[in-house]
């Protein structure tokens, strides 16, 4: 794109590596002319992505286990957003991935990774309610259903296919890119995103409706 409210700007995607991370840094990309990866005059974009999803029967809900998932899914977004908060331009945005999972229970293997993003998106409202107008910026998360990724494969099938059954738009896994392109539309901020704040919004093939 030969120009965009992208140019110049600076992003940072955690777990970019692969999977919905490193969709969302190649999208940001294209609608730059650079890619940046990191300036001491401040940040434009965040993106908390990088997430676990490590399934735990019950009889092994031990204290590691919660910590390993509650640690990524939450403590480090939590902290990266109040490292970010105080050199975060204008017109700025944070986004997190937030999960179906948060929303819709899928059985009790996936408790403590649902409780995680859970936690996450009420940690939007709180975080945008305190800070978004005061930094002029936007909070929000972005809530995927099933995508197909390293991730979803390591479900048991009949999560995989339950969570293709519960789409409502079409009975398939979305892709990264489709988030990638939510993800883009929001952090961009033009138009009506800017008037999005403290809000999780669903891409899920219309699997969680509210
Ligand atoms: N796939 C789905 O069905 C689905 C559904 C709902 C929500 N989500 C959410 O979407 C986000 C991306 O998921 P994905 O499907 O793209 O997963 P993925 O393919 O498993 O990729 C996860 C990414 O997060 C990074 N990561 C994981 N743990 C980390 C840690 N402790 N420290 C730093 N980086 C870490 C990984 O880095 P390495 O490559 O170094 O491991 C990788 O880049 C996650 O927040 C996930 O919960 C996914």
């Amino acid at each position: 794109m030969a120009s965009s409210s992208f140019e110049g700007k600076i992003a940072i995607v955690t777990g970019a590596s692969r999977g919905v991370g490193r969709e969302i840094a190649i999208q940001f990309a294209k609608r730059e002319k650079t890619l940046q990866a990191f300036s001491v005059d401040g940040v434009d974009i965040l993106v908390n992505n990088a997430g676990l999803m490590n399934l735990y029967p019950m009889g092994q809900l031990t204290s590691e286990a919660y910590h390993t998932v509650f640690d990524t899914n939450v403590l480090a977004p939590l902290l990266l957003i109040q490292a970010t908060l105080p050199v975060i331009k204008p017109g700025g945005s944070i986004i997190k991935i937030s999960s179906r999972a948060a929303r819709v229970a899928l059985g009790g293997q996936a408790t403590i990774y649902a409780a995680s993003k859970a936690a996450l998106e009420h940690m939007t409202r709180n975080l945008a309610t305190a800070h978004a107008a005061e930094r002029k910026i936007t909070i929000n998360n972005v809530l995927p259903g099933g995508i197909e990724t390293d991730m979803i494969a390591t479900a048991p099938q009949a999560m995989i296919d339950r969570v293709k059954n519960d789409a409502t738009a079409e009975k398939r896994l979305g892709q990264p890119g489709e988030i990638a392109d939510v993800v883009c539309f929001v952090a961009e901020g033009g138009g009506g995103a800017r008037w999005i704040n403290g809000d999780t919004i669903s891409v899920c093939g219309g699997a969680a409706m509210w």
